[in-house]
């Protein structure tokens, strides 16, 4: 049955992620009345003084409204805070009384004060990783995780899960205090529009099928390219990079997805065993074949050591990593590279996947000649998917050839059939509180992640090797592109296409 009284416990409240994603999107939902009607959101954050910078509800319902854009006195008058440190017992116990009072209080203003049946609780924790297992034990020492079925309870925790194999099997360890079904690893990249589509894409056209292995794919490309440098968020960033920030996860999954066999079924269980199994087949990622870069002033901006919230003036940190890895099973093995490639502060913001085809056989000179087959699909901005094929030049010459673009571009669609995109966040919301998974991450997929990424960041450590330098506002550096060519591929047309091999 469909839940009519949902509370979010936001934990973190008064940081980037709760201002910039969650709150506004729990606003936008609520507004467009597809959250439960009967609403309750508390935020917690550490006192001010103590690390926080919000002091009671007064002042949170003027933060919310600042975060949303303007928000009606209704929703915010849903809006409740509370303040401790979050390892600390007594005070996140403190905070539940207030969360029950408050849910006691909606329950008794419904028709005939009815039981809470089907209400949703969901604890958000958006807050830095390293907060996720204390957290989680002062809400379990507080009875939270044994529900005895009235409430629904779900956590939600977002990437990265610690930096390492051995901090995410800790986390696995210490999550497991909860119940595993209620507990959502949230990678925000599954719920973009053209993510979720490519399992539609690969399996409901037979024509991407049966070109979808090695016989027909040159290489695969997954491009994460974002325009601004790490701003304010030096803290965070230069603890992690961005190999755990973002290639570890958001890249790591589309890539799992454009390669996995076909699921039994499209639920959550099937999907995520089938991305388990694929990213089981990949070998750890070799140092040599990763290449990392930082950036550094240009006029377009300052470098990221100076930064000012990049503390540490001579960190390694990398800001662009370009890395391939290989899949070994019959579809891909030997030989079909899947270059990575994650970078800030260069020319452009976009978030595409390209898969590089062979270029065709055959003794027809113009036409061996001709550039291959790419299939594009671009996640963001002004999501597309299109196909560059050949086809001759309109007129009474018959041998000119040229590469044209058969476009699906998503975003007009949408707009044809009058249909707004929906943000990720917005979906990914909205199935923690219907509990589906199939677009949220197993802890298993987690640990194959690490297994894979952990011994070459390890290795990358230990030999402290600076990052290549790149002017902020460029491509990134230009050993990126000589791994490329490495794998045979060069660079075309400010982007990679595949290298046609002359016969
Ligand atoms: C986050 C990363 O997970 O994803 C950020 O921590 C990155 O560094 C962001 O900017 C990108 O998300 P989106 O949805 O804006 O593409």
């Amino acid at each position: 049955p469909k839940s009519t009284c949902a509370t979010v416990l936001l934990f973190g409240a008064d940081g980037n992620l709760a201002s910039t994603r969650v709150l506004p999107t729990l606003h936008l939902l609520w507004q467009r009345e597809l959250l439960p009607p009967d609403l309750l959101i508390v935020g917690f954050a550490r006192p001010v003084g103590g690390g926080g910078t919000i002091a009671d509800t007064a002042a949170f319902r003027e933060y919310v409204g600042r975060c949303c854009g303007g928000s009606p006195a209704a929703f915010l008058q849903r809006c409740h805070y509370a303040t401790g440190q979050f390892d600390d017992r007594a005070a996140v116990g403190r905070c539940l009384q207030q969360v029950a009072g408050l849910e006691a209080e909606r329950a008794a203003g419904r028709a005939g004060g009815s039981a809470a049946e089907g209400c949703v609780r969901m604890y958000y924790a958006a807050v830095p990783a390293f907060i996720y297992a204390p957290l989680t034990r002062a809400l379990c020492e507080n009875g939270v995780g044994a529900a005895d079925g009235a409430l629904k309870e779900r956590f939600v925790f977002e990437k990265p899960f610690g930096h390492d194999t051995a901090s995410c099997e800790a986390l696995v360890a210490d999550l497991a205090r909860l119940p595993g079904r209620d507990v959502f690893w949230m990678d925000h990249y599954l719920g973009k529009e053209l993510v979720m589509n490519l399992l539609i894409l690969r399996f409901a056209n037979i024509c991407f099928g049966s070109l979808w292995n090695r016989h027909a794919v040159k290489a695969v490309q997954v491009i994460f390219k974002e325009e601004r440098g790490i701003e304010g968020r030096g803290g965070y960033f230069d603890q992690y990079g961005i190999i755990r920030d973002v290639m570890q996860n958001h890249l790591l999954q589309m890539m799992a997805l454009v390669a996995m066999e076909q699921p039994l079924t499209l639920s959550a269980e099937h999907i995520r065993t089938e991305k388990l199994k694929v990213l089981q087949a990949i070998a750890p990622l070799a140092a040599d074949d990763v290449v990392l870069g930082q950036y550094s002033r240009s006029q377009v901006g300052c470098g990221y050591l100076e930064e000012p919230s990049v503390r540490n003036k001579a960190s390694c940190t990398e800001t662009f990593a370009a890395a391939v890895l290989h899949i070994d099973n019959p579809r891909w093995a030997a030989g079909v590279p899947f270059v990575l490639k994650a970078a800030q502060a260069v020319t452009e913001n976009k978030v595409e996947l390209r898969i590089q085809f062979h270029g065709v056989p055959g003794a027809v000179a113009t036409l061996r000649s001709c550039e291959a087959n790419e299939l594009v699909v671009r996640v963001q901005p002004e999501e597309a998917i299109y196909w560059k094929v050949q086809s001759k030049v309109p007129g009474l010459r018959s041998d000119q050839v040229e590469q044209v673009r058969m476009d699906l571009l998503y975003s007009r669609l949408a707009r044809k059939l009058e249909r707004k995109l929906p943000q990720a966040y917005e979906r990914l919301l909205l199935e923690v509180i219907a509990n589906d998974h199939s677009h949220f991450v197993s802890p298993e997929e987690q640990l194959e992640a690490w297994r894979i990424f952990t011994p070459a960041l390890h290795h990358l450590r230990d030999a402290k090797l600076p990052p290549h330098r790149y002017p902020v506002g460029s491509r990134g550096p230009a050993a990126a592109d000589q791994l490329a060519k490495r794998y045979g591929m060069r660079k075309f047309g400010g982007g990679l296409t595949p290298y046609v091999m002359p016969f």
